[in-house]
């Protein structure tokens, strides 16, 4: 769906004779449907305790191998962790979980019924647009035309996020419940590695994260308007 505003600019041609032309002067696309943005922000509040209550967690533990003799693999600050201690961290990793769950369902599951995925999903036909948008942002090379409301390196990102959303949640169902899950920790390499997973998959969103913030920050305020309202202003396609 798209608006556009427009105006008829009386100006002077070449010959000096007054002509009206019709220009565009404002242009909106409506970009991001409702149920999107809505399972986008709550998630963010969500993985925001996740991560917090989930570091809060592992400081009860801050090794991946057996205590004795070797050194805890990380302190994490008690400042930066929520819900103050083991039995408080694991309420609200494990409250959040299902808010986080449900958006996430809500949101894929929108996606595949309304068709909306063509406009995220990364597929084979991106993959030569890849390199380019790469020159583009890390070598500061001419910018791609952009054709569609995402490029193909955002597309990427943004697929990759989502895989990692769902094996946050797979390896964590691995660690929450390795008997009833014992099928998921085995394909993981066991209960061991599944902790290792839940974590570096962690840190690979958050990763995502960052990049994603600073993609935000540099793509300027009609992108972070279009992901509270729905309309992207002058998009550039
Ligand atoms: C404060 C944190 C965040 C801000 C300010 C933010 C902002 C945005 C904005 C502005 C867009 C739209 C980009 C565009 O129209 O070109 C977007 C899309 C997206 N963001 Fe975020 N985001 C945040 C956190 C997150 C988190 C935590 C995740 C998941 C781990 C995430 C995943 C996504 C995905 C998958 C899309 C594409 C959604 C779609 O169109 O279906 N974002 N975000």
């Amino acid at each position: 769906m798209s608006g556009s505003v427009v105006e008829i600019i009386r100006a002077k041609n070449a010959g000096g004779e007054e002509q009206e032309t019709p220009a565009v002067v404002a242009r909106a696309v409506y970009e991001h449907p409702y149920i999107v943005r809505l399972c986008h922000w709550i998630n963010t509040v969500a993985l925001f305790v996740m991560v917090g209550s989930g570091l809060q967690i592992f400081r009860a533990f801050p090794s991946f191998g057996a205590k004795i003799p070797q050194e805890d693999l990380l302190h994490w600050p008690r400042a930066f962790a929520i819900g103050g201690w083991l039995g408080g961290a694991l309420q609200w990793h494990l409250t959040f979980m299902w808010i986080y769950l449900a958006t996430g369902v809500l949101y894929v599951s929108y996606q595949i019924f309304s068709g909306n995925y063509r406009q995220v999903l990364f597929t084979r036909r991106d993959i030569p647009g890849v390199w380019p948008m790469v020159k583009h942002y890390f070598f500061f090379k001419e910018k791609p035309p952009q054709r569609e409301a995402y490029n193909p390196l955002q597309k990427q990102a943004y697929t990759t996020a989502i895989i990692l959303g769902v094996l946050s949640v797979l390896t964590g169902f691995a660690v929450w419940k390795p008997v009833q899950f014992s099928w998921l920790a085995w394909m993981m390499g066991g209960f061991h590695y599944a902790r290792i997973w839940h974590f570096a998959v962690m840190w690979a969103i958050l990763f995502f994260v960052l990049g994603h913030l600073v993609m935000v920050i540099l793509h300027g305020w009609n992108n972070f308007v279009s992901m509270l309202t729905g309309w992207k202003k002058d998009p550039e396609y």
